[in-house]
């Protein structure tokens, strides 16, 4: 068990595509716990295994605030089954030092994936929670795609990162969101989170 370094944005390997995991083994399970030592010891809500250098199928999330029990999630070889409601998102992610942004999600979403001892379960969570959020963010990583990528102002999140030393937003990777983006309703709130 290690909290290791999270590799920040601009690094290649959080573009790469990971791969599935065929047999949860010592290595897979060691690497588990790594990203639960390094979220926990980051105050992240959620991280994947690419940010920690591994290009494997697998995050972990927990989004308990303070004192609240512990929640944790693995999600292993994770597949999103249905997203819906189009959604304003106010977010960061650990690999983006304190660089938060406005980005869509959906308030809906259906993931199925295996818990750590390789059992299959299915996950559905509505109404826009922080949870619904991070399980989107999470899994995006696991193909190479970042939160920056669904930025609803390309020029605001650019100097954003900017300020923070990072570098700007990739338009080769910026997505086409226009459907979405008509159908949010920006008279919510918003939240801070770092995943
Ligand atoms: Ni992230």
């Amino acid at each position: 068990m290690s909290i290791l370094n999270v590799i920040k944005y601009g690094d290649p390997v959080l573009r790469q595509k990971s791969k599935e995991i065929s047999k949860i083994n010592k290595k897979v399970i060691e690497l588990v716990n790594n990203l639960y030592d390094t979220m926990y010891a980051k105050n992240g809500v959620g991280l994947a295994a690419p940010q920690i250098g591994v290009n494997l199928r697998v995050f972990v999330i927990d989004t308990a605030f303070g004192n609240e029990k512990p929640r944790p999630i693995t999600f292993i070889n994770p597949k999103i089954l249905k997203l819906e409601h189009p959604m304003n998102s106010f977010e960061g992610c650990l690999s983006f030092p304190d660089a938060y942004t406005n980005v869509r999600r959906y308030k809906y979403v259906k993931v199925k994936a295996l818990n750590i001892k390789g059992r299959p379960f299915i996950l559905e969570e509505d109404g826009g929670t922080l949870l619904a959020k991070a399980i989107q963010h999470e899994y995006d990583h696991l193909d190479g795609k970042l939160f920056v990528d669904h930025c609803r102002n390309r020029f605001d999140t650019d100097a954003i990162l900017t300020e923070k030393g990072l570098p700007p937003v990739d338009s080769n990777y910026l997505l086409d969101e226009n459907e979405m983006e008509a159908l949010i309703d920006d008279t919510e709130t918003e939240e801070e989170q770092q995943q």
